[in-house]
């Protein structure tokens, strides 16, 4: 009895979790607080971040990318934000929303954070961080890996490669594109930069991502920081 029990309840939860990632809430995948300086609920500093916020959200709502400071001297804050360029402009909108409001309760108080989640990123700091690039950030790989390893991350990389190339080249900086492996799968690919960077920067982060994979053999991965970001699957993730 208690068997069938158990049963049952692993059935529901498992029904449970399928729902969840179907209708999915924006995921938090990592982030971070700078924690060396603090600010207090009266200070300025406060009330500039929470109009940086509300600007940040706004904005990429529209644009799938903004960047913007609010306040003066030592109580400004800087801020960035972007939804990935395989977003629907909903879900971008509804992860830059949440992503503004998670920030906030992750680090209170913190004069500095960021969070990457599966649809967009987030940053704020004091410091003026702008066309500066910042190689912070996650790597998640998928579990399944190649079954022809060698030929597959030689294929892998010369893809992303030129795709980081064509990114970096453009205004937009972001450029998604699709390639026929031998073997007869297909590999999608993203790869995309704040479009703060210089172009050159640009090429160099996604460049660094790629050569650093520690994604391997992996069929699929996420390279994401603070700059760049770059995404590769078997399967078209394109309009997430
Ligand atoms: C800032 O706040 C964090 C978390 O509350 C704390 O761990 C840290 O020591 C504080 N830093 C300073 C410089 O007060
Ligand atoms: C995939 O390959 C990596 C090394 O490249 C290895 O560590 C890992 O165990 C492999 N995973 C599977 C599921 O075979
Ligand atoms: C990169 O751009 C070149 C020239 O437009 C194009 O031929 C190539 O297919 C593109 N490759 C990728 C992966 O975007």
């Amino acid at each position: 009895m208690s068997s069938i029990f158990t049963a049952s309840l692993l059935q529901l939860t498992c029904f449970f979790l399928l729902l969840q990632t179907v209708f999915s809430a924006p995921q938090n995948f990592y982030s971070t607080c700078s924690g060396s300086e603090n600010f207090t609920s009266s200070d300025p500093y406060a009330t500039n971040l929470d109009e940086l916020l509300r600007h940040l959200s706004y904005e990429t709502a529209f644009k799938g990318f903004s960047l913007g400071s609010k306040g003066i001297d030592q109580y400004k804050a800087y801020g960035l934000a972007l939804c990935y360029n395989y977003v629907s402009p909903a879900n971008c909108k509804s992860c830059v929303g949440a992503a503004s409001k998670e920030i906030v309760k992750l680090c209170p108080y913190s004069k500095g954070a960021a969070l990457w989640y599966d649809k967009c990123t987030l940053k704020y700091s004091n410091k003026d961080f702008f066309g500066k690039i910042d190689y912070l950030g996650y790597i998640m790989c998928s579990h399944e890996n190649a079954s022809d390893p060698i030929s597959f991350k030689i294929q892998k990389t010369e893809f992303l490669s030129q795709l980081a190339n064509n990114a970096s080249s453009i205004p937009r900086m972001q450029m998604t594109g699709v390639v026929e492996l031998a073997g007869s799968h297909k590999l999608y690919g993203a790869a995309q930069c704040s479009r703060d960077l210089l172009s050159s920067d640009c090429k160099e982060c996604l460049g660094r991502s790629i050569n650093e994979d520690g994604c391997d053999v992996a069929l699929g991965g996420r390279l994401a920081s603070g700059s760049c970001n770059i995404r590769f699957e078997t399967y078209n993730f394109f309009n997430a």
